[in-house]
């Protein structure tokens, strides 16, 4: 069996050492993607991970790709087949990230383009993608499969194994994943809270994220 390259495993741990927080967001209006993006990095946030949860996330990925190349890495997220992985691919995903695992998934990840971090919740789940070399995995929903503790015990097992929780994590609870070593970075939409986007409120939008990185600051190498 093939398993998952170095490269493949190299790529997409640079995503997760760009965070240290992803915002996870789900767009209602495309002529939302440039200002938020913009108002994300002013803050200093280099990664993001737009959602396949709405019409307008793949068009956003495209043009985010095309207007802030440099600036950022954009991922799609919510990602659950290999046609939602194709497509987020054509779009000019830089990495894919999908809630949870499936072999056809795990499968394609392999020779993918756009590295995969793969979802699991638990260790039989992380086993299946560790079988085929996946050495990264988002760990969703966090909050609700145990957390920090849970994540602590996995490093008994898999000391190689590196992990972004996303679910239910929030801007005073962030820090506490990222004090673990087996935590590169963290997710969640509490960075773009609809109350501020659905408004452009550019500039809460910006704060927020600053606050949030200030936060952490300490707990991922930060000086
Ligand atoms: C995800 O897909 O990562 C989650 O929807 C994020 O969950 P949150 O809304 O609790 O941050």
């Amino acid at each position: 069996m093939t398993g998952l390259s170095d490269q493949q495993r190299q790529r997409i741990m640079a995503v997760l050492e760009a965070g240290p927080l992803i915002p996870v967001i789900s767009l209602q209006r495309e002529a939302d993607a440039v200002p938020l993006a913009e108002a994300l990095v002013g803050a200093g946030i280099r990664v993001l991970e737009i959602t396949l949860r709405t019409p307008r996330a793949l068009p956003a990925i495209e043009l985010l790709s095309k207007r802030l190349p440099d600036d950022v890495l954009v991922g799609a997220g919510t990602v659950t087949d290999p046609a939602g992985y194709r497509r987020a691919e054509n779009a000019g995903a830089r990495f894919v990230v999908s809630p949870g695992i499936t072999p056809r998934l795990l499968d394609y990840g392999l020779t993918a383009n756009a590295p995969l971090l793969p979802g699991v919740a638990t260790v039989s789940e992380l086993m299946l993608g560790y079988e085929l070399g996946y050495r990264s995995f988002k760990f969703f929903p966090a909050e609700v499969s145990g957390g920090v503790k849970a994540l602590e015990a996995f490093a008994g097992p898999f000391p190689d194994v590196a992990f972004c929780p996303t679910g239910g994590i929030r801007q005073n609870t962030a820090r506490d994943y990222l004090a673990l070593s087996n935590v590169k970075a963290v997710g969640g939409t509490w960075l773009t809270p609809e109350s501020k986007v659905s408004v452009g409120d550019w500039a809460g939008v910006s704060r927020l994220a600053r606050e949030s990185l200030a936060s952490c600051r300490g707990q991922y190498g930060d000086p």
